[in-house]
């Protein structure tokens, strides 16, 4: 059905309005279903080739240290440095809901050596992509599965993150109710993505009456913001070698360069970017 949708999206030239659609009008399991296709499309574009991140990336005053191999990947890494950075990580069972191209788990299993590193995302394509690309990292492993049913018994993290994928999920309640079933009682949830004004209030209310001890609370819009004009040329030109022309804008428009709506909404204040850090 979804190659359909596709097919008419293509013809009709509508590609710069389907990320805004995705995330406005498609709320429950179709909205769900459509992430996936989405993200199963982009596990196989030729514009992301090798590339281990989706996310809109961060500007840090106080940037980590990176190894030359990591370097051209700094600002995706450091979103995920500063979802983490309070946690404790060394010999814990850690697990990453939403892991995309699998790059920031691939970092973070080298980095803070978890005593291991489960990364779980919806998209098959995504799961047997990164199980390629880093395969061999020894505490580190892909599984597919959905983050509003998380297939492990109770009690079995010390530590669950989650950057830039919840806003594809149409209960966000019961991914809270998983993240906190499946965490170790002690254990953190350290959560980091964009909303509509409206919507992060609604988050914010989830948090507060779920059974977490909120921890930080924070608005990180002007850092993702400055990261996304300092990446915005080099993903342009990225996407520009990389797709058809038909169906760049929507790749534009999802990669947050400048001048597309997501950016736009950005800058306007209509989406914001936020934080949390989590106790069970
Ligand atoms: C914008 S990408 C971010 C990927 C990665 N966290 C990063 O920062 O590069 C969002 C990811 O969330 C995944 N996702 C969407 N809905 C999901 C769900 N219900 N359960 C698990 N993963 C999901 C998508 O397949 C996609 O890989």
């Amino acid at each position: 059905m979804f190659r359909e949708v596709e097919g008419v999206i293509l013809r009709l030239g509508l590609p710069a309005r389907i990320f805004a659609t995705m995330l406005k009008l498609l709320p429950g399991r179709i909205g769900d279903r459509m992430w996936r296709w989405w993200y199963q499309r982009l596990a196989k574009a030729k514009a992301w080739g090798e590339f281990g991140f989706m996310n809109y990336g961060y500007i840090d005053d106080h940037p980590p240290y990176l190894s030359s191999e990591d370097e051209s990947d700094r600002l995706f890494i450091q979103l995920y440095h500063m979802n983490i950075r309070d946690v404790e990580l060394d010999e814990k069972q850690v697990l990453e809901v939403g892991s995309g191209r699998g790059g920031g788990a691939h970092w973070i299993a080298r980095t803070y050596t978890p005593g291991s590193l489960v990364a779980l995302d919806y998209s098959a394509a995504a799961v047997k992509l990164c199980s390629r690309m880093y395969g061999r990292q020894e505490n580190l492993s892909f599984i597919e599965g959905n983050a509003m049913k998380l297939p492990f018994e109770e009690n079995s993290f010390d530590v669950v993150y989650n950057v830039e994928s919840s806003h594809c999920y149409s209960d966000m309640d019961a991914f809270i109710d998983e993240a906190y079933r499946v965490l170790k009682p002690g254990g953190y949830f350290a959560w980091t993505d964009f909303r509509d004004a409206k919507t992060i209030q609604q988050i914010q209310k989830s948090f507060s009456s779920s059974n977490f001890e909120v921890i930080k609370d924070i608005n990180i819009t002007k850092e993702v913001l400055a990261a996304l004009d300092e990446i915005s040329d080099d993903k342009q030109a990225r996407i520009e070698k990389g797709t058809g022309r038909i169906i760049r804008r929507s790749f534009e428009t999802f990669a947050g360069v400048r001048g597309t709506p997501v950016y736009d909404a950005f800058t306007k204040g209509e989406l914001g970017y936020y934080r949390y850090l989590l106790k069970k």
